[in-house]
């Protein structure tokens, strides 16, 4: 396994982040109304660092991680606000020529599916050509040599006989790898990668898990690694951000999120998965009650109903995303009643 978390590689001279978010939203039009999918997120992502982004199904993570990439724009199904830096660049002002340019060289994403990303009909070989290409400019010549080399980066066997393959003759392991060589194809500086591995068996999860981590400490770019397991992101993010219902409820180093969470959504979360260290027949505990509806969300703190910690305020006053009083440099939680931290000493 590769060693995450490691110190990100900061831009000489402590320059701008690589990525900023600014209070991002995401309206997504449907017959009942809009639904919030995105409700006012920020944060920041250094050069070279890996940020976690978990939650449960249908709290906006995938909606995040294609509005960060420019894929989601207002137009006639959907409206975007805020904004998005990546290396200064403001995605959502770029125009069509700017936006795929970044997409080349800033940007790359991997799909939470890889068969939506993957042409059935066109072989693996002109997949990466074709996004060669388009960014890179290259020969017909070298993109295919390219490609090779992208096929072989991502530890595929025989890549000369896998360029002439379709989709369909690759197994999932490999499927995902090749749309993991798509992304890399023009080494963006930040990858975002949306359950990369949710569809694979444990053993080609950990691969591909390993494949990444080693990959960006050969080109040093910047990950986001989006997943509904917590586990997945485990001693691979540096920081993790937790996000419930359209908002980042809890913000923090990895280490100490996983430790002591403040926020009661992320102590449920970490409740419900299955720990590495944790007792062989120790009890998960599922999360009861369902997420809101994001078309008509409630007053308050939108976990409040769920929540075992909530008292008569967090059914009425949104609590803000706000770093630790005591000098909390490193974590930030949306909680007015916060899960009380764990005593020094205890193990
Ligand atoms: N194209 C769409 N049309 C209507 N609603 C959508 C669309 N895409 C996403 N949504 C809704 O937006 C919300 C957030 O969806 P999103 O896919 O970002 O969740 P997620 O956190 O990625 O979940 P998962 O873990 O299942 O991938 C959900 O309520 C989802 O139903
Ligand atoms: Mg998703």
């Amino acid at each position: 396994m590769s060693q995450r978390p490691h110190a990100p590689a900061r831009p000489p001279g402590g320059s701008a982040p690589l990525l900023v978010v600014e209070d991002l939203r995401t309206e997504i039009r449907t017959p009942r109304g809009n639904l919030k999918a995105v409700d006012g997120v920020s944060l920041t992502l250094d050069a070279g660092e890996t940020l976690g982004l978990v939650g449960e199904s249908g709290s906006g993570k995938s909606v995040l991680g294609r509005t960060v990439m420019g894929l989601y724009t207002t137009g006639p199904a959907m409206t975007v606000s805020g904004r998005v830096l990546i290396d200064g660049a403001d995605v959502h002002a770029l125009g069509d020529a700017g936006r795929r340019e970044l997409w080349g060289a800033g940007v790359g994403m991997v799909f939470q599916d890889p068969m939506t990303a993957l042409n059935p009909v066109k072989k693996v070989g002109v997949h990466l050509t074709e996004s060669l290409r388009r960014h890179g400019g290259l020969s017909r010549a070298a993109a295919r040599a390219r490609a090779e080399e992208l096929l072989r980066l991502v530890g595929i066997p025989e890549p000369a006989r896998r360029l002439g393959q379709y989709p369909h003759e690759l197994s999932g392991g490999m499927r995902q790898r090749v749309v993991i060589a798509m992304a890399l194809a023009n080494e963006p500086k930040l990858l975002i990668a949306d359950e990369p591995t949710t569809a694979l068996d444990v053993t080609v999860q950990k691969q591909i898990l390993d494949l990444l981590g080693r990959l960006q400490d050969e080109l040093g770019m910047a990950i986001t690694l989006i997943s509904h397991n917590l586990q997945v992101v485990a001693g691979r993010a540096d920081r993790v951000a937790v996000m419930y219902a359209g908002r980042i409820v809890e913000l923090a180093g990895a280490d100490v999120l996983f430790a002591a969470p403040r926020h009661p959504y992320t102590e449920a979360l970490l409740a419900s998965v299955p720990r590495l260290g944790r007792p062989p027949h120790s009890r998960l505990e599922a999360i009861d009650g369902a997420p809101p509806d994001m078309v008509a969300p409630t007053e308050g703190c939108r976990f409040a109903p769920r929540c075992r910690y909530a008292r008569e305020d967090c059914h009425r006053v949104p609590p803000v995303l706000a770093p630790e009083a005591a000098g909390g440099r490193a974590r930030a939680f949306a909680c007015h009643h916060p899960v009380r931290p764990v005593v020094a000493g205890g193990s």
